[in-house]
């Protein structure tokens, strides 16, 4: 595979995924948390995530899509699966890959509260703020990273590097 720049080691995410799951831990302790994960790109952070958190949790999944095999996002964003569980009474903890334009999140957001979740936060491993359309801003980020166009760590450019273990640029 070709060597791009990294950006994340695994040993770096690996730390700071632990330190995410203590904070959120910490937060819902002694509640029960409804863990929404992103797919695909937020699979294998939700899977390091969960298991690193030390309270009891129910999973589940949406998948949605807005890039299409481009690097920029359609502005679209199209509902590809929505699990048919009760949110009513919920409180809902999204796990997600990254925030772009925010145009996913506030969307999703929207979608939960609409299906009465009482609350309604999210975690994302990646924040590029430089890119915001929205004034969306996620409870808990893993990393802050300038406007590039990252892959690996369940991340994909047209479903490829999902499996690469750090996080690499694919495009500066
Ligand atoms: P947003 O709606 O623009 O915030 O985009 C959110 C989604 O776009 C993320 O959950 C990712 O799936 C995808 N995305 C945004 N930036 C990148 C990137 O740099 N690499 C891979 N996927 C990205
Ligand atoms: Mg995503």
């Amino acid at each position: 595979m070709e060597r791009r720049r990294i950006l994340l080691t695994k040993e770096e995410i690996d730390k700071r995924v632990k330190d995410l799951a203590r904070e959120v831990s910490r937060k819902y302790a002694g509640e029960e948390v409804l863990v929404i994960g992103v797919l695909k790109g937020a699979w294998i952070f939700m899977a390091d995530l969960v298991r690193a958190m030390d309270i009891e949790i129910e999973c589940d999944f949406v998948r949605v899509a807005s890039y299409g095999g481009r690097t920029e996002t359609s502005g679209q964003v199209c509902l590809l699966y929505w699990p048919g569980i009760d949110f009513a009474g919920k409180k809902v903890l999204v796990v997600d890959d990254i925030v772009d334009t925010g145009l996913t999140s506030v969307f999703l957001r929207k979608r939960f509260l609409e299906e009465g979740a009482v609350s309604v936060e999210f975690c994302v491993l990646l924040d590029k703020p430089s890119r915001r359309k929205t004034d969306f801003k996620p409870d808990y980020v893993g990393f802050t990273i300038p406007d590039h166009f990252v892959v690996g760590y369940g991340m994909d450019f047209n479903e490829r590097y999902r499996n690469l273990p750090h996080v690499e640029v694919y495009k500066e």
